[in-house]
Formats: structure tokens, C-alpha cells, sequence
């Protein structure tokens, strides 16, 4: 909190400050209003209105089915709900790759129709001109290296990335190439840890972590893993906090339990 009792809001500043610190950052995903609200005053430093959203709250197989207007749809939720984190939110398949105009185009109705305040994207050298692009007009880019789930069907598994020198060479000099477009954080998505490490120092900008170890500058997870409402993915780096899950389902059976036996509503339920 600052002197006025404000909470203090989070930029892209205040990321590259919290690594020239050693201060780590907190990412983690939402989509929707109620979910965003309580993850922002649980005091997160960055919401991701992540293309996860295609998985998790829509059931698709990949990241790739969704579309601009369902990332629009989600992202204007979260921002309606955030006081104090940067909201940043992925650019979807699709949106981005054709050509730098279309990449702008893109980025130009997030910033508008959501009022978000930052975009997302997937990819290293392949990306510089939308990169470069969207920046100039303004608007803050994060980058996206190791496994990007938009290109799964290149890789063809959801294995761990840059395992093999050539691989790695390639990511650290990503990294390298995205800080010099203007990219303001780069997402390290399951990597070995040491080359997360590596990279995390090589470069001034923050590295956000998932499934690359400690050494990144912040980690991010999927706020549907974290909270364990999905329970069927079980990856080594995720940790679950909660076990929403069959807590929820508990809930749920109990109040169809309470309305076949008449027990809900009682008399104090009642007008
Ligand atoms: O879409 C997403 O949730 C992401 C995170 C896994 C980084 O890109």
C-alpha cells in the first residue's frame, strides 16, 4: 500500500525494477470477473488472460481454437475486476502470425475493447516485425519461448523444450533478440532449469518461469492447475495449492442432497 492507502499498481516499470532487485514476481491466469477480483486482491503481480483460457474454460483439446473475440470477451472480465496487477493477455492463433499489420490490428482491439495493459505473444526471431510493431505503437509486448502450446502441432508433444544444445542455443539467442525488439518480460514455458537460469541472467528484461525452475526472475501457473480444479493434469512442476475439485463437488452433492430431502430451504431460508 502506498502513503494514500492506495495499493500500489503494478507496470511494466515496476516488473524490470523488481528484477534489478532480486524481488520476485507472481503471474498467474483468470478469465473471467470473480475469479480476476480475487486474485488481485490476493496482492498477484501480473494477471494473465492466458489462450489456456481455450483449455480450460471452453474444454478445447489445444490453445489453438480460440479467437480474438473470446480473448476480448475474457481479457474486458478480468480488467473490470483489477485494481492493482498488469493485466496482460495472449495474442490467440491466428492473430498475429500473417503479417505485422494484422498483428497491430490485433493488439489495437485488445488495448481497446479491454483495456488491458499489455499483450502476449509466442515465438522468438519469427515474431520480430509484429513485435516491433505493436511496440512502436505503443503497447507493451511479452514474449513467449520453450514450449509454446500455439505451435504443438510443429513439436508435436507437450515435452520439456531446449533439452539439446542446438535447441538452447537458439532460445538463449531468442531471448537475446526479443529484449532488443523492445519486449518488456519473456515467459520461459518448460525448459531445463539451468538454461532458464542462464537466460534469466543473460538478459535485463524478467524472465516469467513455468516448469523452467527457480532461477527465473517469476513463475506463473494456470489459476485452473493451481487451484486444482482440473485433476487430470498432474505435470512434475506444478504445484497445487487447493483441491477445488472434489471440494466443489462435495458442495455440489450435498445441496442436492439437502433439496431431495426438503432440508433446503428451511424456515430462516424462506420469506
Ligand atoms: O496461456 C497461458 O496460460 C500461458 C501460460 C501457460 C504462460 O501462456
Amino acid at each position: 500500500m502506498s502513503v494514500t492507502g492506495e495499493a500500489r499498481k503494478i507496470t511494466t516499470h515496476t516488473l524490470l525494477e523488481m528484477k534489478r532487485k532480486g524481488e520476485k514476481i507472481s503471474m498467474l491466469t483468470a478469465y473471467d470477473y470473480s475469479f480476476a477480483k480475487i486474485v488481485d486482491e490476493s496482492g498477484m503481480d501480473v494477471i494473465l488472460v492466458g489462450d489456456s483460457a481455450s483449455n480450460v474454460m471452453a474444454g478445447h483439446e489445444t490453445t489453438l481454437p480460440i479467437t480474438l473475440d473470446q480473448m476480448i470477451y475474457h481479457a474486458g472480465s478480468v480488467v473490470r475486476a483489477v485494481h492493482r496487477a498488469l493485466v496482460v493477455v495472449d495474442l490467440p492463433f491466428g492473430s498475429y502470425q500473417g503479417n505485422s499489420k494484422e498483428a497491430l490490428n490485433s493488439a489495437i482491439r485488445i488495448m481497446k475493447e479491454t483495456g488491458a495493459h499489455a499483450v502476449k505473444l509466442e515465438g522468438g526471431r519469427e515474431v520480430k516485425e509484429a513485435v516491433e510493431r505493436i511496440i512502436s505503437a505503443g503497447v507493451p509486448v511479452m514474449g513467449h519461448l520453450g514450449l509454446t502450446p500455439q505451435s504443438i502441432y510443429k513439436f508435436g508433444t507437450y515435452v520439456v523444450r531446449a533439452k539439446e544444445a542446438e535447441e538452447a542455443e537458439r532460445l538463449r539467442e531468442d531471448a537475446r533478440l526479443l529484449e532488443s525488439y523492445g519486449c518488456f518480460a519473456i515467459v520461459l514455458e518448460k525448459i531445463p532449469a539451468k538454461l532458464a537460469t542462464e537466460v534469466s541472467a543473460s538478459i535485463k528484461i524478467p524472465t516469467i518461469g513455468i516448469g523452467a525452475g527457480s532461477g527465473t526472475d517469476g513463475q506463473v501457473l494456470v489459476l485452473h492447475d493451481m487451484l486444482g480444479i482440473n485433476k487430470d493434469f498432474t505435470p512434475r512442476f506444478l504445484r497445487r495449492y487447493l483441491n477445488l475439485y472434489d471440494q466443489v463437488k462435495d458442495a455440489t452433492e450435498n445441496y442436492i442432497r439437502d433439496i431431495k430431502s426438503s432440508d433446503f430451504p428451511n424456515k430462516k431460508e424462506q420469506y
